[in-house]
């Protein structure tokens, strides 16, 4: 079996995954080239770009430094680099279908993998039984990157000791994040106003799949103890949601050549968020009538109606599958919603207190789960390390210890507007 000097990767782990991932990569892209070369150059070329040249590597970071942490060496070491990159093209997965469902146009500071194909064809907009050419090919090509993600992961962990428990995580993982994503999109179709319900969508589509399985991962390929392992599932749990409640907060506030998506996405198309969940009860509390009916016309969620029939918290009422009429004009409203609809969403959200309220608890969780990590029992330095990655994860501003990749040079798809930055 092959052996490897952690302490070489040590120094840059984003560096050594991207590494093996492109070796994979290689070979994947020569059998693609022998099945058909169109196929080649428009979906495998992609997918293999789209994971090549973006993204912060978090989840491949959290399970390398937990590996290390329980004690994970040169035997462990491929094997790690092997399941990061697997970990990478399930993540590569999650972002081209996210942004298909979503109706997101930037990704990583570049047009979407839907919007690059509809503008290497000239279909946008051109409907076609399943939205446009573009997202239909998104969806294959996402498949693709998932296809390719399982056979990275089978081929890494074959003949490993823990080759069954890991493969138990990897299973739940996938299952999880699928299971987030469609509670998302089910939270904003039936117009979903509960924050408890928002926080299950960000737990299971973030923050279980983008901290608490690749610690736990991690913590498996290294041999560590069951106890272990928990303890590093519920630090993922804590850390994860504040991540995902921060990428809510940097949806609406932030910098888009920091996030590298336009602002105010969630809003113009009525995602059931924990902040607006928020925003929600405290117009509620407050009988900020106006700030509800904002909050209607923009996001397209039912709350006006609510506060009229007296209903008491947002928090506790039932997601009710959409009125076609009002549905229609939700949507019509979210359509029409320009900048100037989610200046003032934004300024609501700021005065009601949402964003305030919404910043302490990522400041809460975080806190708590760098504690949770460092009483896991990690060797100190790991646990620093993944401590200082969950902390610039969660604070705006801070150092993301990963510059941004360049897009590649006369990429066919990098016309439009061309951010920097990335959020995941
Ligand atoms: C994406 O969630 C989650 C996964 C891809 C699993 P969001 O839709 O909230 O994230 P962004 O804002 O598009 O990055
Ligand atoms: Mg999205
Ligand atoms: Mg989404």
């Amino acid at each position: 079996m092959r052996v490897l000097d952690p302490s070489e990767v040590d120094h840059d782990v984003p560096a050594a995954v991207g590494a093996c991932l492109g070796d994979l990569l290689e070979q994947r892209l020569e059998e693609a080239e022998a099945t058909d070369p169109v196929f080649a150059a428009d979906l495998a070329d992609r997918v293999a770009r789209f994971a090549l040249t973006g993204g912060r590597r978090l989840r491949s970071v959290f399970l390398w430094w937990a590996m290390r942490g329980c004690g994970g060496g040169p035997r462990e070491a491929p094997r790690a680099l092997g399941v990061a990159a697997a970990l990478e093209l399930i993540q590569t997965c999650a972002l081209i279908h996210d942004d298909v469902m979503d109706g997101s146009a930037v990704r990583r500071g570049r047009p979407a993998v839907h919007v690059g194909m509809d503008q290497q064809y000239g279909t946008a907009g051109r409907a076609s039984p399943c939205g446009t050419f573009g997202g239909a090919a998104a969806v294959l090509a996402g498949d693709l990157a998932l296809a390719w993600a399982d056979d990275a992961f089978v081929q890494a962990v074959r003949g490993a000791p823990q080759e069954e428990r890991a493969a138990r995580v990897w299973r739940v993982m996938r299952t999880e994040m699928v299971a987030g994503q469609y509670l998302d999109l089910h939270g904003q179709v039936t117009r979903a106003t509960s924050a408890t319900r928002a926080e299950r969508s960000a737990v299971l589509k973030t923050a279980r799949y983008t901290v608490a399985h690749p610690l736990a991962l991690g913590a498996v390929l290294a041999g560590a103890s069951e106890r272990t392992q928990a303890r590093l599932r519920e630090a993922g749990h804590s850390a994860g949601l504040a991540f995902q409640l921060h990428d809510d907060l940097q949806g609406a506030f932030g910098d888009p050549a920091v996030t590298g998506k336009p602002v105010g996405e969630d809003i113009r198309e009525g995602k059931a968020t924990y902040l607006l969940a928020v925003a929600r009860e405290l117009c509620l509390r407050e009988g900020d009538r106006a700030g509800l009916r904002l909050l209607d016309e923009v996001t397209g969620a039912p709350s006006t109606r609510a506060a009229d029939t007296g209903r008491a918290s947002g928090a506790k009422s039932e997601a009710r599958p959409a009125h076609p009429a009002s549905a229609r004009n939700a949507r019509d409203a979210r359509d029409g919603a320009d900048g100037q609809d989610i200046a003032r969403v934004l300024d609501l959200l700021d005065r009601c207190g949402a964003r305030e309220r919404v910043s302490r608890r990522v400041r809460e969780l975080c806190a708590r789960g760098i504690r949770e990590v460092r009483a896991a029992g990690l060797a100190p330095d790991a646990a620093d390390r993944i401590g200082a990655l969950l902390h610039a994860a969660c604070t705006p501003g801070a150092p993301t210890g990963r510059p941004v990749a360049a897009a590649p040079p006369a990429a066919r798809d990098t016309a439009g507007p061309v951010l920097i930055g990335e959020a995941r």
